[in-house]
């Protein structure tokens, strides 16, 4: 049975990154204690630039055992890695360049590749070498920032896209038929393997997909199927996204 998820409201997107960053520096700490390397997938998209930066800033930067960390990508756009489009770009210029993470720690999504079923391979192989899960067993990352579109999507598994069926692949690409695009993403399976997932949402243009997806009717937006088996999941939400909430 799936624990009920923890919902913060902050009142805007600074304080909201501000407590992302706190809770990966926490993890990051209590793996160090542990010996134990920690392993983080980033989404893309604008909300997470700003924990990002926070994360490269001193304030943080210094707390953060860089290489005890191996940072993922949750999802990326089928675009070179130095596109305006890309994830992979501005993780790159709001962390990457700023921070000492070994270069080896750091898993791009090689999107751009023309055969994305290889793409997809290659990275589901690269999650097997670096987090070694048992025979038959799912990847388990142990922190996930996502993100949420105003149509409820979430990673990049779109209302009505193919990949939000997949239930063998642990990453795959997808047709954005709204976006007109193809993007690879991590599958449901493993985003729901991990040990935390935390929604990051901002903006009163998600104020009532976020009522209906939180409060509403189960299983009618992406983002609602993201239900860690034996994990915790958490919503850090701003104020504009959350004021249509009934429960606050
Ligand atoms: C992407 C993301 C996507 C994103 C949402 C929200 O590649 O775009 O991973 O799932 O999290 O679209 O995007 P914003 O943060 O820009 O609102």
């Amino acid at each position: 049975m799936t624990q009920s998820p923890e919902i913060r409201i902050f009142d805007g997107l600074e304080p909201l990154s501000w407590a992302a960053a706190t809770r990966l520096e926490e993890q990051a700490r209590v793996k160090a204690i542990e010996k134990k390397p920690l392993s983080v997938a980033l989404s893309g998209g604008s909300t997470p630039k700003l924990l990002f930066q926070l994360l490269a800033s001193p304030t943080f930067q210094g707390h953060v055992r860089w290489s005890n960390l191996h940072l993922f990508q949750v999802d990326e756009r089928c675009v070179p890695p130095d596109d305006p489009q890309s994830n992979f770009r501005i993780i790159r210029e709001a962390l990457l360049e700023s921070v000492p993470l070994p270069k080896e720690n750091f898993h791009r999504m090689a999107a751009e590749r023309p055969d994305r079923e290889q793409a997809a391979r290659e990275y589901a192989e690269e999650l097997a070498r670096v987090l070694r899960p048992a025979p038959e067993e799912w990847p388990r990352l142990d922190l996930v920032f996502l993100g949420m579109g105003p149509d409820g999507h979430t990673a990049s598994l779109f209302p009505g896209s193919q990949a939000l069926e997949e239930r063998t692949a642990w990453v795959t690409p997808n047709f954005a038929a709204k976006l007109d695009s193809f993007r690879l993403t991590l599958t449901l399976p493993v985003l729901n393997a991990a040990a935390h997932v935390i929604f990051l949402v901002a903006g009163a243009d998600k104020a009532e997909t976020l009522r209906q997806v939180l409060e509403g009717p189960e299983g009618h937006f992406p983002a609602q199927l993201i239900q860690p088996a034996n994990g915790k999941l958490s919503w850090f939400l701003d104020e504009s996204a959350a004021h249509l909430l009934k429960k606050k």
